[in-house]
Order: structure tokens, then sequence, then C-alpha cells
């Protein structure tokens, strides 16, 4: 094909030209909607660096889930901020936890939106790291054994799904075996598989309250320069019995998202993180760029790419656009 036989522009006309040949399109069936549980009655408090996004207590959150879920969106997915953090990440397997207590609110409350939770302890660690420490070391076995901990109890308090993102090595079998071994062999795993030790996180550690105290994650979190290793790492975790893969950040991994789509035959989920959302949030702010143009766009991207579902705080936004 070649001009002037071919001329591109000639199906680019028109808005309905446009429309017939769009390869990809977005739809509120793949979104998924991050929520910050906190301890507390009738409290909402805006998080700065996250405009448009807050810290919500219990009564809050099952609110925020009857919204998103009147929106078409199918899954919230937990974080929550303990009232006290310790050297054990207590607050993360605790009956009454405050992920335990929003799971309950909201599949009562609202029972056909999926409760996914996050499992991770940096939330509940006083020093801010996804694992238990020895010697300034996260270590990986004994931490194994409080993922799995924390999975079953997020089970037994109601979520319908589990996603480990500690990127411990082990921890999707160790929670796979956790679940059978309690009854909850029905209950998914969606694996951070292939999770980045990321500069884009940093608005949500102000949401999560979960800086690390000392150091970094580079010890555990993957190195950005790296994709043939993301393919080792989703692979391991298919193999330990992922049901959903996940790539996280996204629009800086397209490329690993693209592969993934390529090697793997399981749903693939592609993590909108805050800095993706803040950057363009604070941009618009200034008037630099249109923000719902730049939502549409990145998430078309990420989808383009090959995700089949992204987690985004923008869900309720993009519903409300694609439902018009
Ligand atoms: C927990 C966790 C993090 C995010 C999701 N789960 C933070 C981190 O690894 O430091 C980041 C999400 C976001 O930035 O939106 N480990």
């Amino acid at each position: 094909m070649q001009f002037p036989e071919y001329r591109a522009r000639r199906l680019r006309k028109n808005e309905n030209f446009q429309r017939l040949i769009r390869e990809t399109s977005l739809s509120v069936d793949d979104l998924v909607y991050p929520l910050f549980a906190v301890p507390g009655k009738n409290f909402k408090k805006p998080i700065l660096s996250m405009p448009g996004q807050f810290q919500l207590s219990v009564d809050n959150i099952g609110r925020e889930a009857q919204k998103a879920r009147e929106l078409g969106i199918p899954a919230v997915l937990l974080f929550g901020i303990p009232a006290e953090k310790d050297e054990m990440a207590t607050g993360a397997f605790a009956k009454d936890g405050i992920v335990q207590q929003a799971v309950k609110r909201i599949k009562n409350e609202v029972p056909d939106i999926l409760v996914i939770t996050d499992v991770c302890l940096c939330e509940y660690t006083s020093h801010g790291h996804c694992g238990m420490l020895e010697k300034d070391c996260v270590q990986n076995d004994t931490t194994l054994e409080v993922l799995a901990e924390t999975a079953v109890s997020l089970a037994r308090a109601g979520a319908d799904m589990v996603a480990p993102s500690a990127m411990m090595d082990g921890q999707v079998a160790a929670i796979r075996e956790a679940l059978d071994e309690n009854s909850f062999e029905d209950t998914p795993i969606m694996a951070y598989a292939a999770k980045y030790e990321s500069s884009f996180y940093g608005p949500f550690r102000e949401a999560a309250e979960s800086a690390p105290q000392f150091g970094d994650r580079k010890t555990y979190q993957m190195d950005p320069a790296n994709a043939d290793e993301a393919i080792r790492e989703i692979a391991l975790d298919v193999g330990e019995g992922a049901d959903i893969i996940m790539v996280k950040p996204a629009l800086a991994y397209l490329d690993v998202i693209y592969r993934a789509k390529q090697e793997f035959d399981l749903p693939l989920a592609a993590y909108n993180v805050s800095g993706e959302y803040s950057m363009i949030k604070a941009a618009a702010s200034l008037g630099w760029l249109d923000e719902e143009k730049a939502m549409v766009e990145s998430l078309t991207a990420i989808k383009r790419a090959g995700a089949d579902i992204i987690i985004t705080y923008w869900a309720k936004e993009v519903a409300k656009l694609l439902n018009k």
C-alpha cells in the first residue's frame, strides 16, 4: 500500500469512520477501583497527593462501593491503614483488622460487587517494609507464613479474591496452599507477578502511610530495567497457581504488558498506579493538559498493550464517561 493509492486520511474523515475502524475500546467491565480503609466512623479524609481519592472509614467505604456498583464497576480493591502498626504486621491478619471489617461491610451492603483485597504487609509493619525483618533484611520464608495467614483471614472475612503484592518468592504457592487447607479452594488469586520498584508509587505511600522507614524495596521489587525477568516472574506465579497475573505499574511498562499478553494465556491485569494518576491530575490542575483526554488516552494505551483488567483510581470517572 502506497500513497497516492492509499490515503490513510480517508477513514479519518469524520467521527463515524473513526468509530468504525477503532481497534481498542474501554469497557466498564474491565475496571477495578482501589479504596483505602481507615479506622473510625463517618471519616473521609482527602489524600492530598491523589486529588479525588480519600481515606475512608468502613461506613463510608460501604457507600463508595455502592456508588461504584451503581456505575457498573465489577470490583473494588481494598487497602487498609490500621490504627497501630507493629514489627509483626499483626493488623494484617487480625480477625477484626481494618480490611477484614471493610470486606464484611461491603459484602453486607453491596453483595454484588467483587471485593479484592491486597495482601501485603507494608501498611501494617512499623518499619514499612513488605515483610518480616531480621537485621534490617526482609526475610522471605517467614514472611510467607504471615502472608498466607493474612490471605486466609481476608478470605474468611468474605474477600472474593486475594491479590498478593509483597513480591516474596513463593508467595502465590504459600497462599494457594493455605487457602486450600482452609476450604477456600474456590477463592482465586490475582498475583502482582511483575511488580517493579517504582517511583510512581510515591503518592500511594502517602495514601496508605506505608513508606519504608529506611532503605527501599529494591531487594524484593523488580528493577525497572528488566523485562525478561518479568516473564520469569510471571511464569513462576503461573506455576504456583495464580488465576490472574498482573503487571505494575502500567504506563511505563507497556512493553511488559504486551509481552505478558503474548506469552501467557491467563487473564492479565495492569495497575495504573498512583503516580500515573497524580501526575496527570497535577498537570491538569495547572491547565497544562486536558484531564479527561489524558485519562482516556492512558487507559486505552494500557488496554491496547494487552491488559484485560485495569486497576485505576479513575474507575468512577471513566465509568461515568462510558455510561453516557
Ligand atoms: C503494597 C502496594 C503498593 C502499591 C500497591 N500495593 C505500594 C508499594 O509497593 O510500595 C502501589 C499502588 C499505587 O501506587 O497506586 N506493597
